[in-house]
């Protein structure tokens, strides 16, 4: 892969940004449930009830999920519906990676998808790259417990690079993820682990879970070629965000090497683990297709925006701010909190969380940039921190966006 450079600043045209799956992927996905599935093909009201179960499986029923591996009806509601809701959850830390210049594709992007099921990470990648013109040949390795999937995995892939007119070859390996890298020496641009440490770690107690996620961070990062990264993609569950957060903790604050790109911008203590209830996790503002919408609704699920936790790691130290940034980055971890006289937003980044604050009388005529924030959105604020308190306005600090989390752009939340 070729050196690290500013792609935003040297690119002519724009970076792509998270959206949702093409019609060619769409069109790939039909084409294959109906040929693979046959008669146990999932449509309507079924579809749905298929759906929904599995998303309990995943919330509230996590035991179940190992009983119904390889079954026809959870692939196919995973298939026809999962994948495609999904994909564009990857997106958000590949685009952070790209406008930073820290990841550049070259001629060919090799890929390895851990847990990769059906596909939906690498396939997810792919798409991105593929449609802003940046790579048209991809090598992927597909890692999974669940044959399968795999095989689903490999039909789907092949068709869409088929429809796409794109140079994709994938090799799958029936294996799991752990020993699969003990044995394996390959090196890898891109590391992929979409919604699986949760799963791979089931059983683990809390500790044990955390250090065995950590380990396998390592031993990811140790298979990167030069300029490369991990992305893990977590659910936007109370748990399994704070088992991501206790993790990317101890990599922040430890000696190996896996250096966290994001969302971390912080360098003291995570202020997001000081109390049980809070938990950091990413929002992508992302309208669905309107037929993956409908089996949503009809599943009881949201029909727009992605939730999802994520954590993207390096061989080298850097962050989303780009190479040589001056002053103070934050991350914009709440929406706009407004009290009388002023508005306000919280802040994760160098020290303890911040309240940046501008008062009413200092709101600029004309468009408000500050009231636009989303969550998510990275600011730089040019002088130091008062306490917790950061004021912008009226001659107090200068704030400079460097991007917001408004407009379709992925947004990292903070429930309390
Ligand atoms: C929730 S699915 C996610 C699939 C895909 N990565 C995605 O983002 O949609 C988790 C996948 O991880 C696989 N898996 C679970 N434990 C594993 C392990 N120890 N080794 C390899 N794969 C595993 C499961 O079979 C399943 O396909």
């Amino acid at each position: 892969m070729p050196q690290p450079r500013n792609a935003e600043a040297e690119s002519a045209r724009p970076l792509p940004k998270p959206a949702p799956p093409s019609a060619a992927l769409l069109a790939a996905v039909d084409a294959i449930a109906r040929e693979r599935f046959g008669a146990a093909d999932l449509q309507g009201p079924a579809l749905q009830a298929a759906v929904a179960r599995v998303s309990e499986d995943y919330t509230r029923q996590r035991g179940r999920i190992e009983a119904t591996r390889g079954a026809d009806g959870p692939l196919c509601a995973r298939l026809r519906f999962f994948l495609p809701r999904d994909l564009p959850k990857v997106q958000w830390p590949l685009w952070e990676l790209l406008r930073a210049g820290a990841l550049v594709p070259g001629e060919k992007l090799r890929i390895l998808d851990l847990g990769a099921g059906l596909g939906t990470s690498s396939l997810g990648a792919i798409e991105l790259l593929a449609t802003a013109g940046l790579c048209s040949r991809f090598e992927v390795v597909a890692v999974d417990i669940d044959a399968r999937a795999l095989e689903l995995n490999a039909a789907l892939s092949r068709r869409y690079a088929r429809e796409r007119g794109l140079e994709l070859s994938l090799e799958t390996r029936t294996a799991d993820l752990e020993s699969f890298l003990q044995r394996q020496r390959g090196h890898y641009d891109l590391v992929l682990l979409g919604l699986l440490l949760n799963e791979s770690t089931t059983g683990a107690g809390g500790e044990e879970a955390s250090a065995r996620a950590q380990a396998l961070l390592g031993s990811c990062v140790s298979r990167l070629d030069e300029g490369g990264a991990v992305v893990v993609l977590e659910p936007a569950l109370r748990e399994t965000s704070r088992a991501l957060q206790q993790v990317a903790e101890h990599l922040r604050h430890s000696q190996g090497p896996a250096h966290v790109f994001a969302p971390c911008l912080g360098t003291g203590a995570c202020p997001m683990l000081e109390r049980a209830r809070d938990y950091c996790h990413a929002r992508l503002p992302l309208a669905l297709p309107d037929a993956i919408a409908e089996v949503a609704r009809g599943a009881g699920l949201r029909d727009s925006d992605l939730t999802f936790s994520y954590l993207t790691l390096r061989s080298s130290p850097g962050g989303p701010l780009g190479p040589g940034h001056q002053g103070r980055g934050y991350r914009v971890i709440s929406g706009p909190l407004r009290s009388k006289g002023k508005l306000e937003l919280l802040l994760c980044g160098p020290g303890p969380a911040r309240q940046l604050r501008r008062l009413d009388r200092h709101r600029p005529r004309g468009a408000d940039g500050l009231a636009d924030l989303g969550r998510g959105a990275l600011v730089r604020v040019t002088a130091p921190a008062d306490g917790v308190r950061l004021d912008v306005g009226g001659g107090a600090s200068a704030l400079e966006v460097v991007y917001d989390g408004a407009g379709g752009l992925p947004a990292a939340a903070c429930d309390t």
